[in-house]
């Protein structure tokens, strides 16, 4: 095992991330603009796979269409000379005034109108660069005061989008799926869909479902004091889980996009193991790029940039040989039958069996000895005492 990344290992960044400048809402930029081309090279020259963006990361919101023409050409041309891909494309429906009420969801329907058609051309442009997921954050999309919205109208509205968005995929042919990135505040007081759970909800009322699903960052989950390894879990199980944000939390506060790994490293392990092994007892398996959505702090440098961007990457392949060597250990594979992992796998129901029939069986039941069952001790402490050794590398 290498820790050193290469194209294989899929992993892939958004301009946005590596060429934050460090402006937040206390302080101006603490870096100068990234130039794309050099974020291009850069990431390309430590080992990254991709690079994703939003439009406006690339093309400022009012460039020309002779300008627009140039930058992609100069981007397309260290794409080509990198053989670094964009597996993923996003629109910015945040940062202009136009959308302080929300694109989708603004109140203003002129508005609606406008960020739907910036949706459209965006996918043209995530078609034509040969992505495969095209992802939706509607950071504005949410309101501050209850009273300031109809909800049912605005999932009405966000549903007409999403809907409008997909069935314009479908007819142009593109090779593309929708993600839905969950969170839960910031900017918006309130933002809708705010967790993966209220995010799957929401696809199954779609008309194009079948070619929406999620896109979960870590840090998002656990703002709302969510575990994020039940939230992607069931986006998995759902056959959702499109692509992941992985990123780096610690506790219920601001979004802190930290260095994946670099919040809570529990939480990263078992992100990871559920990435690179699936369920203990099989299933559904993620298999998109590893895309890290985090911010170099605003105190580093453009060396910390680079630094930041490779330590998301070796955060990763450090618990990827963790948790391979915890999968492999005979004593944990031991541990997951004896606390019963495996054998919730069994389906409760015996192949063929009724609900008659088990209303027959009087040993589940009638002769059951609850009293004896509620004895079992399920030993997880020590199975994730296992793991925890692992981890900190004390085993294999
Ligand atoms: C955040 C979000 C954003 C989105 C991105 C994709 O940290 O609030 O993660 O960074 O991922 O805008 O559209
Ligand atoms: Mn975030
Ligand atoms: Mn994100």
């Amino acid at each position: 095992m290498t820790l050193t990344p290469t194209a294989s290992d899929r992993f892939t960044f958004g301009l946005w991330t590596v060429g934050w400048t460090g402006n937040d809402p206390f302080g101006v930029a603490t870096r100068s603009p990234l130039d794309p081309v050099e974020a291009v090279h850069q990431l390309s020259g430590i080992g990254a796979y991709g690079i994703t963006f939003h439009d406006n990361d690339l093309i400022p919101f009012d460039a020309s269409a002779q300008e627009r023409k140039t930058i992609l050409t100069d981007f397309g041309k260290a794409l080509d000379a990198t053989g670094l891909k964009v597996p993923m494309v996003t629109t910015n429906l945040f940062s202009h005034p136009v959308f302080k009420d929300g694109g989708f969801t603004s109140n203003d329907r002129s508005i609606r109108r406008y960020a739907l058609r910036k949706v459209l051309a965006n996918i043209d442009l995530a078609a034509e660069l040969g992505a495969e997921t095209f992802v939706m954050w509607g950071g504005r999309e949410g309101a501050e005061y209850d009273g300031s919205k109809d909800f049912a109208a605005a999932l009405d509205r966000m549903k007409e989008g999403v809907d409008t968005a997909a069935a314009y995929i479908k007819d142009k042919g593109y090779g593309l799926r929708l993600a839905l990135e969950p969170k839960p505040n910031e900017p918006r007081g309130d933002i809708f869909l705010p967790t993966v759970g209220h995010a799957l909800a929401f696809i199954a009322e779609l008309e194009h479902g079948d070619i929406v699903g999620v896109n979960p960052e870590t840090g998002h989950e656990q703002m709302a004091g969510l575990n994020f390894n039940h939230g992607i879990a069931q986006a998995l199980w759902a056959g959702k889980l499109f692509h992941i944000d992985l990123n780096g939390q610690k506790s219920i506060k601001y979004d802190q996009d930290l260095v994946f790994g670099h919040g809570d490293l529990t939480s990263a392990f078992f992100t990871v193991d559920l990435l690179e092994n699936g369920f203990p007892n099989g299933g559904p398996k993620y298999d998109g790029p590893r895309h890290f959505d985090y911010k170099p702090s605003r105190t580093d440098g453009y060396d910390g940039v680079w630094e930041s961007a490779k330590a998301n990457m070796s955060m990763y392949l450090l618990l990827k040989e963790r948790a391979l060597a915890f999968r492999a250990d005979a004593e944990v594979q031991e541990a997951l039958k004896v606390s019963g992992v495996i054998e919730l796998g069994e389906p409760t129901l015996a192949a063929g069996e009724t609900t008659a029939d088990l209303l027959a069986d009087t040993s589940a039941f009638e002769d059951f000895d609850a009293n004896a069952a509620g004895e079992r001790s399920f030993a997880f402490v020590r199975l994730n005492q296992l793991a925890m050794e692992h981890l900190l590398g004390a085993r294999g």
